[in-house]
């Protein structure tokens, strides 16, 4: 299904990449600059494979996994400034972000049944004044027409390196060769699967967030936008 000629004329910031580059908190931060909404695709992965997991249905039993996509009883909403995601009226907001949930989250996602019950529910979010999209195929597959499409990358050990401080933050446990093992196996996943793998598209600017700061990102990203006149200067 493609998206109204409606729909269209609202303006997309596709920002797609592996995971640990970055694109969770840049998009946020981005979309909070141009009050714009913002999608997190990921988590409907996640959530897809919570809700299963849940309900003990097999990461191979694709016509079950693709029904529990469709009809996912979520809620996204923002409280004190925080994201917070119910599931079937449950905060799941931490539960989502398990090592757990992220490694059945890459299994569903090669599920086409799975991605394209999905696929309306993202193209959903499109509404004015405009969507930051986060995830692999916002540029590729889900808004093709996006009129700025980013994709960050980061090096696989520099984004383990990431993980492992977020986790410390949180007082988790956590063992760095085990992270970068994990990142290594879940990008192989991601790149390989034959549906919608992860790649930048075409017409996206490539950006290498190894060695950049949060801030210098969200400033590069503003850069781009005003050059295209989505955002006015200043
Ligand atoms: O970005 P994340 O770590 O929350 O994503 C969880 C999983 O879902 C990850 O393995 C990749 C997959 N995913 C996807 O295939 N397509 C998307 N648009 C977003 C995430």
């Amino acid at each position: 299904m493609s998206e109204t000629a409606s729909q269209q004329s609202i303006p997309v910031v596709a920002i797609d990449g592996p995971g640990g580059a970055g694109k969770g908190t840049i998009s946020r931060l981005v979309a909070e600059r141009l009050g714009w909404h913002l999608l997190d695709s990921g988590a409907l992965y996640r959530l897809t494979a919570l809700a299963a997991y849940k309900r003990d249905t097999s990461v191979e039993d694709a016509d079950s996994l693709s029904r529990i996509a469709a009809e996912l009883d979520v809620a996204f909403l923002v409280e004190d400034g925080a994201p917070r995601i119910l599931l079937e009226g449950d905060d799941v907001t931490t539960a989502l972000r398990s090592e757990t949930v992220g490694n059945l989250a890459s299994c569903v996602a090669a599920l086409p049944p799975v991605r394209q019950a999905l696929l309306q529910r993202q193209r959903d979010f499109r509404t004015w004044p405009g969507l930051v999209a986060d995830g692999r195929d916002m540029g590729t597959v889900v808004f093709p027409d996006a009129p700025l499409k980013v994709f960050l990358t980061a090096s696989a050990e520099e984004r383990a390196n990431r993980r492992y401080l977020q986790l410390q933050e949180a007082g988790e446990n956590a063992s760095l060769p085990s992270l970068l093992k994990e990142i290594q196996e879940r990008d192989a996943r991601d790149c390989q699967r034959s549906v919608a793998p992860l790649e930048p598209a075409g017409d996206a600017i490539e950006l290498d967030t190894t060695n950049l700061t949060i801030p210098e990102v969200v400033d590069q990203l503003t850069a781009y936008l005003v050059q295209r006149g989505m955002m006015p200067k200043g």
